[in-house]
């Protein structure tokens, strides 16, 4: 099997410091406060993330990472450099380097009971089987641990209750993550939480150079679309999601690039559908057209 490394544990900008990877700013100048404001309206600009200045020093380790690579000495060369005509791709490099990539699988495992218990008898008693498939999107799906995860307790669910069919659409604005979630290929350590029961159904034990990890079977990839999106974007959908997850990427966004986001989701959802937000995010604060159904599930 394919190897790549599912190295993104605590990759992003949480935390406080990067001491812990070993970075030093040997040969490179200190990112000045007006180059943090200039990098942070740039980052705000192409990902909606909002660095508070706190997050200066881990900016600094970040970038400084992203300019040996690149070879260069300062962060204002950087600065033109990334913001120069035809630099599109260093730009994905850069929004690779400051996004924040932390998930797992079963991550707030109350949601994909809810999920089970509640929204998939709702939504199959609303269809006659067969008729039309049932689309998922994992809007911040980072490594894919989220997007397996749903795929896994649907197929599962979809064996007792036959008839239906459903696909998922998995995005993340980070072409790194989206490289390991496409691969499907985990370290053991990461399906700890996986149950048994699923881990055998959905997952290949690595052999000879794959020692030590698990692959996702086809059987269960196939359900999955993987595509490069950023959520500032215009949505291409209309009407047309029964259930989303936007989990863990709308903390680091403000109030109203939080409330212009809800309002995309909201119209991209079928009448009924389903929202579900990370466990420490909240959209009371924002005006909004959901109907709130558990903490963090919202129902339109
Ligand atoms: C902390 S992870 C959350 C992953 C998963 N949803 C979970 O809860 O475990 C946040 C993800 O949001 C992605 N992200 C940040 N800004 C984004 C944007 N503007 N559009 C799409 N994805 C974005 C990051 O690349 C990262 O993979």
């Amino acid at each position: 099997m394919a190897l790549i490394r599912a190295s993104t544990m605590g990759s992003g900008l949480t935390g406080t410091s990067d001491k812990a990877e070993g970075v030093t700013s040997f040969g490179l100048d200190r990112l000045s406060d007006k180059l943090f404001i200039s990098f942070s309206a740039l980052i705000f600009e192409k990902t909606g993330i909002f660095l508070k200045s706190e997050k200066k020093e881990l900016l600094n380790s970040r970038l400084g990472k992203r300019l040996r690579a690149c070879r260069i000495n300062s962060f204002a060369e950087y600065y033109d450099y990334v913001t120069g005509a035809g630099k599109a791709s260093e730009l994905v490099h850069l929004i690779d380097s400051v996004s924040t990539n932390y998930t797992s699988f079963f991550r707030e495992q109350a949601h994909f009971d809810f999920l089970v218990d509640q929204v998939m008898p709702e939504l199959i008693g609303q269809r006659s089987a067969g008729k039309e498939e049932m689309v998922f999107w994992s809007s911040a799906c980072s490594s894919g641990e989220e997007p397996y995860t749903l795929a896994m307790v649907l197929d599962d669910y979809f064996e007792n209750n036959p008839g239906h069919r459903f696909s998922i659409i998995a995005t993340d604005i980070s072409t790194k993550v989206l490289g390991i979630a496409n691969q499907g290929v985990y370290p053991t350590e990461r399906v700890e939480k996986v149950p048994p029961k699923l881990l055998k159904k959905y997952f290949q034990k690595g052999t000879g150079a794959g020692e030590g990890f698990v692959k996702i079977k086809r059987s269960l990839q196939q359900h999955i679309s993987f595509r490069h999106f950023n959520l500032m974007g215009d949505f291409p959908w209309n009407n047309a999601m029964d259930v989303i997850f936007c989990r863990n990427v709308m903390i680091y966004f403000n109030k109203e690039t939080q409330a212009v986001l809800v309002e995309k989701f909201y119209r991209c959802l079928k009448p009924g559908g389903y929202l579900f937000i990370g466990h420490s995010e909240s959209i009371s604060g924002i005006k909004n057209q959901f109907i709130q159904v558990a903490s963090t599930a919202y129902r339109k």
